[in-house]
C-alpha cells in the first residue's frame, strides 16, 4: 500500500481508449500517470539494439540487470533507457520515446512480455515508481494492473470496447490501412497478449467500463467519476 497516495489501476485492450483516457483522467486529477506498456516496448527496444535473443528469457533477464529504465509520469511522457555499451556505441541515456511506438517495436513487444520471471521484475519496478512517486495520486495502466500488479488499488477499472468498436478508433488513427486489416491485425494481437494476461473479463471487484457508445469525454467522465468516488472515501 501507498500511503498517502491513491492508486488507481487501469486495464484494458488496444483501441479501448484506455492510454489516451487514463492519461486525460490523471491530468485532471493532478495525479501522475504510468504506462507500463511504455516499458515492456522500451524493454523490447533495448533487446533489439543489444542483438540478444527476445526469446531467451536468461538474456532478457540480464539485460534487466544491466539497463537503467526512466519515465517521467507527468506532463509529456518522456521514456529513456541507458543499455550497456556495446560495439563501440555509447551507453549514454537515450529518449526512446518516440521510438517505442514503432512498428518494428509493437510487433516484437510480446516476444519478451511473454516471459514470467520478466514481469515479475517489471511488476516490482512499477510498484517503486509508484511507491516513490510523491503525488498525491498515480493512475497505473496496461494489461495486469487490477490483477497482478495492484490487485489491492483501491481503484481497479476495466476499460473496454466491442472489438469493431477498437478497430474503428484505431483505423482513424492508423490512415493507409483498411478498417479490415486494422480489425484481423488487432484481434491477432489482442489473442497473443491474453494467453499472458486476461485483460478482455473484468476479476471480481473490478468496475467494468465499456466505452463503445461513449465518447472520449464522457469515457473520461466516467473513468474521473470513480476516482473521484474513491477520494471521497479515503
Ligand atoms: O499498451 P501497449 O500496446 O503499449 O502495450 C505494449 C505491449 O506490452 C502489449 O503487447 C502488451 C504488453 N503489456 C503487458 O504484457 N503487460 C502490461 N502491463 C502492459 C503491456
Amino acid at each position: 500500500a501507498v500511503t498517502g497516495s491513491l492508486l488507481a489501476a487501469i486495464d484494458g485492450p488496444a483501441g479501448s481508449g484506455k492510454s489516451s483516457v487514463a492519461r486525460t483522467a490523471a491530468e485532471r486529477l493532478g495525479f501522475g500517470i504510468l504506462d507500463t506498456g511504455a516499458a515492456y516496448r522500451a524493454l523490447a527496444w533495448a533487446a533489439l539494439r543489444t542483438g540478444i535473443d527476445l526469446d531467451d528469457a536468461a538474456a532478457v533477464e540480464n539485460l534487466l540487470d544491466l539497463w537503467h529504465y526512466d519515465i517521467t509520469l507527468q506532463g509529456t511522457q518522456r521514456v529513456a533507457v541507458r543499455v550497456p555499451a556495446f560495439d563501440g556505441l555509447p551507453s549514454d541515456e537515450i529518449d526512446v520515446t518516440a521510438e517505442i511506438r514503432d512498428h518494428s517495436v509493437s510487433g516484437q513487444v510480446s516476444r519478451v512480455s511473454k516471459h514470467p520471471a520478466v514481469r515479475e521484475r517489471l511488476n516490482a519496478m512499477f510498484r517503486t515508481i509508484v511507491a516513490e512517486s510523491g503525488l498525491p495520486g498515480v493512475v497505473i495502466e496496461g494489461r495486469d494492473i487490477t490483477t497482478v500488479v495492484a490487485p489491492d488499488a483501491p481503484v481497479r477499472i476495466l476499460l473496454t470496447a466491442r472489438p469493431e468498436v477498437r478497430a474503428q478508433r484505431r483505423a482513424a488513427e492508423l490512415p493507409g490501412l483498411s478498417p479490415e486489416q486494422v480489425l484481423q491485425d488487432l484481434i491477432a494481437r489482442d489473442a497473443k497478449d491474453a494467453l499472458v494476461v486476461d485483460f478482455l473479463n473484468p476479476a471480481p471487484g473490478v468496475t467494468l467500463v465499456d466505452t463503445s457508445e461513449l465518447d472520449f469525454e464522457q469515457s473520461v467522465a466516467a473513468v474521473t467519476d470513480i476516482i473521484r468516488g474513491a477520494q471521497a472515501h479515503q
